[in-house]
């Protein structure tokens, strides 16, 4: 298939202030649109590969020909990381999770407030450019991080929550203090999608 940029649900401004709009504006229309475009340009002639959707194609990156495996882990999950990573955000997100994802944080995580900080912890630790993230692995909920635009999904676990930690999501705004960009990012987190996504795959 040919992959495209998807759409946001919302304007570039909408996340004011927590995230900025040139900060939105770059990452999607610029950071995430190369993504997009390189994996492409990678998959051109490998008809197999093009027949998959991105979720299939990073859960099998090892069956990749080898000349096109490093571009489509790098560009394919840069894809699939931002897509789901729009997803995560709302103009009308914060709050906390509800219902059977808030039982799962405190019986696997030791509650939100627990949570909140371990996956700060976890954001602040990936060492240069990375992501953190929920999971559910086997039946548990983890915080895992991942470096570049690795996703946990070719790990076997599934995302069900990220935040993406490339100085390119927060540096215009927030300088070199990813901390304040993660305390602020709180306020956008679109608990409803994180629930409709955990009840689907737990
Ligand atoms: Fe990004």
């Amino acid at each position: 298939m040919v992959f495209k940029l998807p759409e946001l649900k919302y304007s570039y401004n909408a996340l004011e202030p927590h995230i900025d709009a040139l900060t939105m504006e770059t990452h999607h229309s610029k950071h995430h649109k190369a993504y997009v475009d390189n994996l492409n340009k990678a998959l051109e002639g490998h008809a197999k590969s093009q027949e998959m959707d991105i979720e299939e194609i990073l859960k099998s990156l090892t069956e990749l020909p080898e000349e096109i495996r490093t571009a489509v882990r790098n560009n394919g999950g840069g894809h699939y990381n931002h897509t789901l990573f729009w997803e995560f955000m709302s103009p009308d997100g914060g709050g906390k999770p509800e219902g059977e994802l808030a039982n799962k944080i405190d019986e696997d995580l030791g509650g939100f407030d627990k949570f909140k900080e371990d996956f700060k912890k976890a954001a602040l630790d990936q060492f240069g450019s990375g992501w953190a993230w929920l999971v559910l692995n086997n039946g548990r909920i983890e915080i895992v991080s991942t470096p570049n635009q690795d996703n946990p999904i070719s790990q076997g676990k599934i995302p069900i929550l990220g935040i993406d930690v490339w100085e390119h999501a927060y540096y215009l705004k927030y300088k070199n203090l990813r901390g304040d960009y993660v305390d602020a990012w709180w306020n956008v987190v679109n608990w409803k999608k994180v629930e409709e996504i955990f009840n689907k795959v737990k």
